[in-house]
């Protein structure tokens, strides 16, 4: 009997999400598994048993009457949740070392080049001035970092380990070794209270979506070595008020901002935020989802699950992530 086949339904674009990437590297590891991209996978919906999907049109997956699992091919899952149709089956989605390790990367070079005064360093080269400023300890600048879930765990480990100190928020209470833990909307203002750098890795959810506003940077510590908070969102554009934060930003409540994601993606050619001088913009590539390292993970949870095994990182759709 032939296997049940996995729609690919990827919303590419980028050298990333190129579609016939990922799926050279799903034959590779699926082997017998049909592995059918639209439209031949609408052509014969029934035989859809999988879909590994990224940012899949809303309605794309309502039309496969036996599918048993959606894998999303990243951590976020925001996109699928605001598809009212999506099929309700168990939803899983990526967590696994490969990306944590790459974002911690990210944060670690944003957190240091914050610390160590690089936007201010670069300047003065470019102007080709010698005019030293201070640096301080690792150990003398408070990060904190709002979600301390499978990516906020592993980046407070490191920046503690360099020597920063480190808080974390999360929705429910938590004991992190070394990381001074808050939880809930009550001790949200504690933890603003103590962080210089604040790092963003929350999901994007009805709960969290604007969280990161000028009522929210108002309350950050101003009072260390590097002045004025600052802003490093990874986590999805979503979170953030854009015009507070440029307001922010040009009127000193915050130092500076290090952005992932944005609300319209692509950024728009004419947005402020290009050409900002206390602005570091990435093109949402903090952590890159990796074909090779994915789909063997999807590929190894389907065999499992078809063993009467149970699958990992499965979202609670009531919590939306
Ligand atoms: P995760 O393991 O689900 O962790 C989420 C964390 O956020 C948890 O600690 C959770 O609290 C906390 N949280 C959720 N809602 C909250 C609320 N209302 N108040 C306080 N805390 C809340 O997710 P993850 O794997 O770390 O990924 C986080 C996000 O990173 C993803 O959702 C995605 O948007 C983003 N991301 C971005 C990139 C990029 O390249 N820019 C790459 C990958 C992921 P609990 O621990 O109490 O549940
Ligand atoms: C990327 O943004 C992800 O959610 O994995």
């Amino acid at each position: 009997m032939s296997k049940g086949a996995l729609a690919l339904l990827i919303h590419g674009g980028t050298d990333n999400w190129s579609p016939e990437r990922w799926t050279a590297r799903f034959r590779a590891v699926c082997h017998d598994r049909p592995i059918l991209l639209p439209p031949e996978a609408k052509r014969d919906p029934a035989k859809v048993h999988y879909a590994a999907v990224w940012k899949p049109s809303p309605g794309d997956l309502a039309c496969f009457p036996n599918l048993k699992v959606i894998f999303n091919l990243g951590a976020g899952v925001d996109a699928l949740m605001a598809d009212k149709t999506l099929p309700n089956v168990p939803l899983v989605r990526v967590a696994v070392g490969d990306l944590t390790g790459r974002m911690t990367e990210y944060v670690v070079l944003h957190v240091l080049m914050h610390h160590r005064q690089e936007l201010y360093l670069r300047d003065q080269q470019r102007s080709k001035r010698w005019v030293p400023k201070f640096q301080w300890p690792a150990s003398a600048i408070s990060v904190g970092i709002m979600g301390l879930g499978t990516l906020g765990a592993d980046a407070a480990d490191v920046l503690g380990r360099i020597g920063f100190r480190v808080a974390g928020w999360s929705r429910s209470k938590k004991q992190v070794d070394g990381v001074a833990c808050f939880h809930g909307d009550g001790q949200l203002d504690a933890f603003l209270r103590r962080t210089a750098i604040l790092v963003c890795l929350l999901p994007l959810t009805s709960e969290t979506r604007h969280i990161l506003n000028r009522d929210l940077f108002a309350k950050l510590k101003r009072d260390g070595p590097l002045g004025a908070p600052v802003l490093i969102n990874a986590g999805r554009g979503g979170l953030q008020n854009e015009a507070d934060i440029l307001g922010c930003l040009d009127d000193g409540t915050l130092g500076a901002a290090s952005l992932d994601v944005f609300a319209q993606e692509p950024l728009p050619v004419d947005s402020p935020f290009w050409t900002h001088p206390k602005v570091v913009l990435t093109p949402h590539n903090a952590a890159d989802t990796d074909p090779d390292e994915i789909s063997k993970y999807v590929a190894r949870q389907i065999e499992n699950f078809e063993a009467g095994g149970v699958l990992d990182n499965v979202v609670d759709r009531a919590r939306g992530y």
